[in-house]
């Protein structure tokens, strides 16, 4: 897959379904034209705004342009060297990760403290696994968010860790919308 990236990119995405082979990413480079591997399915493209190497390099934030992410897809992008994870929800895995008892998560954090009021439907959180830093596969696991598959840690559709030796959450980063169908990165979690 990496043979077909396009050439001197320097912010990716790749573009996750919530169906079919789960683990096909697509990596798009940033502002150019999708590469779309063998056999894969017709992909959306996904649109960010590119600042310049010398920009990335001083931590630019990121806009990252959300009607380009299917229902119930999620993109991963890299930013600042780390990956993160945008996922459009659906209404059973907002209410999935509404329902949970605080008392049933081991690092406790309600669902509406890790998304924006009003934009449920959207989660942004850092994709390196907290146990060793892996990066999770997504709509994989037994509660159907993310599943290292390093160590076996299963995190819920708000990130939350549930099962394995993942200690805390897949943290939050600092986020805005800067309007319906766009959000604008622009520093990372504490513990990212
Ligand atoms: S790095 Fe994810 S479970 Fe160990």
């Amino acid at each position: 897959m990496a043979g077909r990236r396009a050439k001197g990119r320097r912010e990716v995405a790749s573009v996750q379904h919530s169906e079919g082979d789960r683990r096909d990413f697509l990596y798009l480079a940033t502002g150019a034209t999708a590469a779309i591997g063998a056999g894969a399915a017709i992909w959306p493209f996904i649109s960010q705004l590119a600042p310049d190497a010398g920009t990335i390099a001083a931590g630019a934030p990121i806009e990252i342009d959300l009607a380009a992410i299917p229902d119930g897809g999620q993109i991963k992008i890299l930013w600042r060297g780390k990956p993160y994870f945008v996922r459009s929800r659906t209404e059973a895995e907002i209410k999935a990760a509404v329902d949970v008892e605080m008392s049933a998560l081991r690092d406790p954090q309600p669902d509406a403290a890790r998304v924006k009021e009003g934009h449920a439907k959207w989660l942004v959180i850092a994709a390196n696994c907290t146990h060793l830093g892996c990066v999770p596969l997504g709509n994989q696991g037994d509660y159907g968010g993310w599943f290292c598959p390093c160590h076996g840690s299963h995190f819920d559709t708000s990130g939350r860790i549930r099962k394995g030796p993942a200690p805390t959450n897949l943290p939050v980063p600092q986020y805005t919308f800067i309007s319906d169908t766009r959000i604008r990165i622009t520093g990372a979690a504490a513990t990212v």
